[in-house]
């Protein structure tokens, strides 16, 4: 099995940087169509926008449409709730009998869990005993799969950067991590918010963070040619040794770029965005 994950599209209208975002949000979708082999699905693990508008999620929803594989998305701390919901409720898996953004995907070897880590005080994560009961109620669903963990905030310390916890306290992420263990089935945790690639685990269970796809809102280092470039993760699962990670580059592509007025694109201007939020 073959999950792609993309993360932190931060789309929006109206800064600077928005034609590009729009761009790296583009130019990721088709360099994973054009992979061969393609992934089974493809897990957006939140911040799909960058105001939690409704024409940034059309902006969205019209991009991942282009998408070979069926995609999935997560709530993050820059999204809105019910404008995501109503964005994209036509897909069928967003349940509507509850407030958060959190399912179970078994339609394939590794059962898919989408977990909502967002808090109404903060852009930090939170994780009530609600979501923790919600969350032993799916991995409880079947007991013979192995499960991979989806969350916007990492459900662990990420020692690079400037700030290493992105839980409101030690004591929520513990929660989580805790609910995570309970089944024993959990096999990875994949998660966003950070905008940089970094690896840690949940008690032994591995765990990874990915870069944003915004180019403009990416933390780390990367060579010159490399800045416009979005950088994304594929997810290989074997029965025997679990998941490996690999980081792709996207490939530039003139073709997916948006035109103006039938003209061919412009080459985008270097980016002069910078946002202090995640
Ligand atoms: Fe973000």
């Amino acid at each position: 099995m073959i999950i792609a994950q993309i993360s932190d599209t931060h789309i929006t209208l109206d800064t600077p940087d928005a034609e590009q975002r729009a761009r790296d949000f583009a130019l990721t979708i088709a360099d994973i169509n054009a992979l061969d082999p393609g992934p089974d699905v493809i897990v957006h693990t939140g911040d799909i926008t960058h105001n939690g508008r409704q024409d940034e999620y059309a902006q969205a929803v019209a991009t991942l449409a282009q998408a070979r594989a069926p995609a999935y998305v997560l709530a993050g701390n820059r999204d809105n709730r019910a404008n995501l919901r109503e964005a994209f409720s036509g897909f069928g898996y967003l349940a509507l009998d509850s407030d958060f953004v959190a399912y179970a995907i078994n339609d394939y070897p590794v059962r898919l869990i989408a977990l909502d880590t967002l808090s109404s005080a903060s852009n930090r994560g939170d994780f009530c005993r609600e979501r923790v009961r919600h969350l032993i109620d799916l991995m409880g669903v079947e007991t013979d799969k192995p499960i991979a963990v989806f969350t916007h905030h990492p459900p662990f310390e990420v020692t690079v950067g400037p700030d290493r916890l992105h839980f409101e306290s030690q004591n929520v992420m513990s929660g989580l991590r805790r609910a995570l263990q309970h089944s024993g089935r959990v096999v990875a945790v994949f998660s966003g918010h950070v905008h940089r690639a970094a690896a840690g685990d949940v008690a032994g269970i591995p765990a990874t963070v990915m870069p944003s796809i915004a180019t403009t809102l990416r933390k780390g280092e990367y060579p010159a040619d490399m800045r416009k470039r979005p950088v994304y993760h594929i997810h290989r699962f074997d029965p025997a040794w679990g998941f490996t990670t690999e980081t792709r580059i996207v490939a530039a592509r003139r073709d997916v770029l948006p035109r103006e007025n039938g003209a061919p694109a412009r080459e985008p201007r270097t980016p002069d965005y910078s946002c202090s939020q995640f």
